[in-house]
């Protein structure tokens, strides 16, 4: 039976593609007011605002490719029963060839009713994969509510999270690349590791997770990939 390798992974593993994080220097925390575009009260607020910001994204994603880091996590696939748990709303783990993936913060390409018929929280049933095109006021869906962003937007349950601490806790090595580990509940999944199970860290800044189990791989996602592969 092949280990088992759970890897969280948030802005930092996209940043070589392109991607601004959202809260280095530059990041785009700074550029934007997270109230206003990602949260729900920001929705109900000024639902054309979100929908720019998130047609915005989509658009870059469009032009935006994965880089070493994308590849190497999908490599891993050769050898180890891998599952990518991402922060990460983008596709870039899927093309890179990542199959097994939990998207926690919900993906760009996707939209669904804000009011959905089964639940709010974004019943697969009612999500509509709209690629790279832009979403405005005024489009709905199929039950005649506007659509909105497939996000989890601030305020909101995270319906995938425990999907995701099932699979950490029974992983053999967690890895986590380019996340601040700053926004719950995604940041306490390695709470969640097995008490034997090594934790490797891929981030160029210190991140604080005080653990003993923690092996901080302090480099960019492409080179601390590399390392960490040759490590296993
Ligand atoms: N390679 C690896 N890590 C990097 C790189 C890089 N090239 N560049 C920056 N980083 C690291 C930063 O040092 C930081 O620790 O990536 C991390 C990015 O942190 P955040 O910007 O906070 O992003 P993330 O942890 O993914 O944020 C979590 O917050 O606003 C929300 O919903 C959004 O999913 C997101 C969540």
């Amino acid at each position: 039976m092949k280990k088992k390798i759970a890897v969280l992974t948030g802005a930092g593993v996209s940043a070589e593609s392109g991607f601004a994080t959202f809260r280095d220097s530059g990041g785009l925390w700074e550029k934007y007011n997270v109230n206003d575009v990602a949260s729900i009260e920001g929705w109900y607020r000024n639902r054309k605002l979100v929908l720019d910001f998130y047609n915005g994204l989509r658009e870059q994603l469009k032009a935006a490719s994965p880089n070493a880091a994308h590849y190497a996590i999908a490599s891993l696939e050769k050898d180890y029963d891998v599952c990518v748990i991402t922060q990460n709303v983008d596709n870039l783990h899927e093309r890179a060839g990542s199959t097994n993936i939990i998207h926690l913060h919900g993906e760009l390409t996707k939209v669904r009713p804000e009011h959905g018929i089964y639940d709010d929280t974004g019943s697969e049933r009612e999500v509509i994969d709209v690629g790279y095109d832009k979403v405005v006021l005024g489009d709905k869906a199929p039950n005649g509510v506007q659509l909105r962003p497939h996000i989890v937007f601030f305020g909101e349950v995270v319906p995938k999270i425990e999907a995701a601490i099932d699979v950490v806790s029974e992983a053999d090595i967690f890895l986590i690349v380019g996340s601040s580990l700053q926004v719950y509940p995604a940041a306490g999944l390695y709470r969640y590791a097995r008490p034997d199970a090594p934790i490797y860290i891929i981030d160029p800044k210190d991140v604080p997770v005080h653990d003993f189990r923690v092996t901080l791989i302090k480099d960019v996602a492409t080179k601390g990939m590399e390392k960490f592969i040759k490590e296993l």
